[in-house]
């Protein structure tokens, strides 16, 4: 029987003209990567995805990252949310090799 395999976990954070003043979604993007390649270390494929949007339709809470397929949103973000937003993304993810069985 098959089951549709889970959902990758996907850290989407927004890079655009608001969330980016004073270059503040660059500087967290490059905090990010750093603490997702710590996270994923070897594993391939990687558990969790990170990806860069231009716009997530919540500028007023800017910076703003979104949690998938959970939809979470974190807004008005900073470093200190950053590694704990991933442990939680690490949490969500099922090794891709995985049948979708057990656990
Ligand atoms: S510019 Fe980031 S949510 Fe709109």
């Amino acid at each position: 029987m098959d089951h549709p395999k889970p959902a990758r976990p996907r850290l989407v954070l927004c890079r655009g003209q608001y969330c980016n003043i004073s270059s503040r979604s660059d500087h967290l993007y490059e905090y990010l990567q750093t603490l997702v390649e710590d996270a994923v270390g070897d594993q391939r494929p990687r558990p969790i995805k990170l990806e860069i949007a231009n716009c997530l339709d919540h500028c007023g809470i800017a910076p703003v990252l979104i949690l998938y397929p959970s939809s979470e949103i974190f807004g008005e973000l900073t470093e200190d949310q950053l590694e704990d937003i991933v442990n939680k993304a690490m949490k969500a993810a099922v090794p891709q090799s995985d049948s979708g069985a057990g656990q």
